[in-house]
């Protein structure tokens, strides 16, 4: 059985008879450990009422592009970014002929185009219309926009026909969306990824700490898991579940990070520092808790190392990729540092916009090379840090 813990499964259900199938399909994926919000054509609902999803996933279905309500919740901007993957089962083939056409004429056709997260459809119609050359072609097309298909099986149809055109059983597609996330292009590389704050100790109970959630760094770690690389996370203190496969070690201070990151040099082939360090850390650590004294007091601090220039600098350097946050001329500071701390790539990082960056489940950035950019729009951490992994698949 495929794993899909924590995925966010956007499941699209068009108008035909399988649609009864999609209930199954639905639990398929929940057993997986997907959470899983439905989009439902109005034909679809001529087949399966929405509320029996609605039941089955714990979310309210989506059923209408221009609906007040939703806009102001879950509308479909939001849904396209909330989704790891579109999976649309069944998929007509009036729908499917609408995707390829790159139709926006419904929700589901609208979110299939405003998602940058892979998709999967499962085709469902009469052997005939499966076979039609217009099909074929619509098929061929999403097929080469990147797609995945899977089915349909050949037997006996509602309509009487026998031949291809059955949906796939959900439980094949659950397993088949399991393949939608893994890719292999960094199969048997080393990667060691830092993530989340540090702590920065004044006293056994106080500390100079940030926001950062880790969200982004163990998103890039799944992302490295699912491209078949060994992965270890060094991760300062967050309220996240260690990926799957993954190793992590827990560190507090920039200090303890840079030691942990140097022991693993030897086995490192990419080295990703997303980690929100401390530049500075108080001077003295007191051994007992402050006392309250004077109405104003002054604290020293001392520079803390640079984790991702010792790493860059080290005989031993694998190939560096560091994370810029900036607040202001983002893409030339983060050009500049990428220099001076002698990366091989950077992911700028716009943190002025509170509502992606730190502690947020979404981000927008730019990633750099030294010949190149791309920018990489708004979406959830989990598609982003995909993107940034393939891109770090491609150059190094
Ligand atoms: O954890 P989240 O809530 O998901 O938020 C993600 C994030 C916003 C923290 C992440 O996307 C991000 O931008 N991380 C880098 C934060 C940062 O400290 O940026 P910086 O521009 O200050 O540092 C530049 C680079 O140097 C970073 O790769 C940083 O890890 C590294 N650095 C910084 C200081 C230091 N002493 N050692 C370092 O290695």
């Amino acid at each position: 059985m495929a794993h899909l813990f924590n995925r966010n499964i956007l499941l699209g259900v068009s108008g035909g008879i399988a649609a009864y199938k999609s209930a199954e399909l639905v639990r398929a994926l929940q057993e997986r450990g997907a959470k899983v919000r439905v989009i439902m054509t109005h034909g679809a609902q001529e087949f399966i009422t929405p509320l029996t999803l609605q039941a089955l996933s714990g979310n309210p279905v989506h059923t209408e592009l221009l609906d007040e309500r939703a806009e102001l919740g879950m509308g479909h901007i939001e849904l396209a970014r909330w989704a790891d993957a579109l999976l649309i089962a069944p998929a007509t083939a009036d729908l499917i002929s609408r995707l390829s056409a790159g139709r926006a004429d419904d929700l589901l056709t609208t979110v299939a185009l405003a998602t940058a997260a892979p998709m999967m459809l499962a085709p469902a119609m009469n052997q005939q219309m499966w076979k039609d050359q217009a099909t074929a072609a619509n098929i061929n097309t999403l097929v080469e926009r990147g797609v995945k298909i899977v089915g349909p099986e050949a037997g006996l149809q509602a309509c009487g026909d026998i031949g291809p055109g059955r949906m796939e059983a959900p439980e094949v597609i659950a397993d088949a969306a399991g393949g939608l996330f893994t890719s292999g292009e960094l199969a048997g590389k080393r990667i060691v990824i830092t993530a989340g704050p540090t702590r920065e100790a004044l006293d056994p109970v106080r500390y100079i700490s940030n926001n950062s959630s880790g969200k982004m760094g163990y998103a890039l770690a799944q992302a490295a898991v699912d491209a078949g690389a060994i992965t270890t996370l060094v991760s300062g203190p967050v309220n996240l579940a260690a990926p799957e496969h993954t190793q992590v070690l827990n560190v507090q201070s920039a200090e303890e990070m840079l030691d942990q990151c140097l022991q693993l040099l030897p086995d490192c082939d990419i080295f990703i520092a997303c980690a929100a360090v401390a530049d500075y850390r108080p001077a003295t650590v007191q051994n007992q808790k402050i006392k309250k004294g004077p109405e104003e007091v002054t604290l020293q601090m001392v520079r803390n190392p640079d984790i991702v220039a010792t790493v860059a600098s080290h005989e031993q350097k694998p190939y560096t990729v560091g994370f810029a946050a900036e607040t202001n001329d983002v893409l030339a500071y983060a050009r500049d540092k990428m220099q001076r701390k002698g990366l091989d790539m950077i992911v700028a990082n716009d943190v002025a916009d509170q509502s992606i960056g730190f502690n947020s489940d979404e981000n927008a950035v730019t990633v750099l090379w030294p010949d190149g950019e791309q920018t990489i729009e708004r979406a959830n951490k989990t598609t982003i840090a995909r993107q940034i992994v393939h891109l770090i698949a491609q150059h190094s």
